[in-house]
């Protein structure tokens, strides 16, 4: 079967084909980022609107990819489109303070309460290798603990304990990785043993509310509130990297949801309205580490900026979209709606040989092997048929004209609707 669909993908695709073997030529990999890579060769998309993509070939892909999860609103959205076409006509590159970084920002520490003071950067690799330094500066301690699975992007100090059996180092040319520690995500007991060895030098502990790269699973609000506590006592900082979840489930960051009390938070991918961002944020008395006329070299922590740092086209793409989603909040009734409904069907679906794991908009079909019955944390994801993800995905691909990163979760946009819903359930009954 998958050879058939292989054919079909190579015979509709073959201009796509082409220009990847250039690609290749000139890119490692043929791609700038390894995950977009999928066999026998990515399709080149030429343009997208709403819902769709369309390749080089003229196919039309409804998709859940969504540009890394950043398009809440989907493709080409209006608003913001037309935003951002005005802001050029203005210009786009100031590298100087401007009033739209200042609106986006005033919507933001609105919606996120913990923003006292806020930082830009590019994308949301810096945002999390700068709430590192700044954990580690406040707390004069070294070790930071991060989840078995956490994604947080390609920064040094993070790119460790990604992949299961999250043993294995990720890459060479890490240095220092014995100042990062692992923690098994959901299980608080075991969480807790780790933490305390570490207890005295612990500066930090960086949790995505909701895995995303590791498998889109929701923290249970126990784990997250006993990790914070421990956190806490011992003096430490608990960093919440809400670069997927951010915007993402209701109009805010998740953690208001759990009364939780986070230190640090990092933002990206919706802030941005597709356009490049990350941010640090935080209560002002730990921001205030990064500030240069406060404290001293020996005591501040330098983080953020660069050169496109709060460029004016992020500023006004980000401000759009929030300002939309402030707006119109049904959007979200909608969208979480969408996924609970994509959850429940696929389940059915696949009769109890699948879970189905996520939250609100995003979800992720995960095919159960022996001794594994529900999805709690990125082991389980391992125990799981990756194969069969990849092949089912890769069906739908060649097939159905419906698009998922082979592998990874499908996030709903504003611009889906219950029809898309049914076509990947039809898509799942073939398969
Ligand atoms: C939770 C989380 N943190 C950080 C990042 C890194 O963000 P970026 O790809 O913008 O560098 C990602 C990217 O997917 C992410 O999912």
């Amino acid at each position: 079967m998958l050879l058939d669909q292989i054919k079909n993908y190579k015979k509709k695709t073959p201009t796509s084909a082409k220009i990847f073997a250039k690609s290749s030529k000139l890119h490692i990999n043929g791609v700038s980022h390894n995950i977009r890579y999928f066999e026998p060769h990515p399709f080149v998309v030429k343009s997208s609107l709403g819902k769709n993509l369309v390749d080089v070939d003229n196919n039309k892909y409804t998709d859940y990819w969504m540009g890394h999860w950043s398009l809440i609103l989907g493709h080409g959205q209006k608003n913001v489109k037309e935003s951002i076409k005005k802001q050029i006509e203005k210009s786009w590159m100031y590298g100087t303070v401007n009033e739209q970084t200042i609106k986006l920002s005033e919507l933001i520490s609105k919606a996120v309460p913990v923003a006292e003071k806020i930082r830009y950067v590019t994308s949301g690799t810096e945002a999390t290798m700068y709430a590192v330094r700044l954990a580690r500066s406040v707390t004069g301690k070294k070790i930071i603990a991060k989840i078995d699975g956490g994604w947080h992007g390609y920064t040094s100090d993070l790119l460790k304990s990604v992949n299961w059996p999250f043993k294995e180092s990720e890459s060479s040319g890490i240095v220092n990785d014995e100042k990062i520690i692992s923690i098994p995500y959901n299980d608080l007991e075991n969480s807790l043993k780790i933490l305390k060895k570490y207890s005295k030098n612990l500066a930090g502990v960086i949790i995505e509310p909701v895995l995303g790269g590791g498998g889109c699973i929701p923290a249970t609000k126990e784990y997250l509130k006993g990790i914070q506590e421990f956190v806490h006592k011992n003096k430490s900082l608990f960093i919440l990297d809400e670069i997927v979840t951010g915007f993402r489930f209701r109009y805010g960051c998740l953690y208001p949801t759990m009364k939780l009390d986070p230190d640090i938070v990092t933002l990206g991918k919706i802030t941005g309205g597709g356009m490049a961002i990350g941010i640090i944020c935080g209560k002002k008395e730990i921001m205030n580490y990064a500030d240069t006329t406060e404290k001293k070299k020996s005591e501040r922590s330098y983080i953020g900026g660069g050169t496109f740092s709060a460029n004016p086209v992020s500023m006004t793409s980000g401000y759009t979209t929030l300002n939309y989603l402030k707006i119109r909040k049904t959007v979200y009734d909608k969208i979480n709606s969408l996924g609970d409904y994509a959850r429940k069907e696929l389940e059915k679906v696949f009769d109890g040989k699948v879970a189905v794991s996520g939250k609100g908009s995003l979800f992720m079909t995960h095919f159960l092997e022996e001794g594994v019955t529900e999805i709690q944390n990125s082991a389980d994801v391992a125990k799981c048929n990756s194969e069969k993800l990849q092949k089912y995905h890769f069906k739908m691909i060649s097939e159905d004209g419906i698009f998922f990163l082979p592998g990874k979760l499908g996030a709903i946009s504003n611009s889906h609707s219950k029809e898309d819903i049914k076509k990947i359930i039809k898509a799942s009954e073939n398969f």
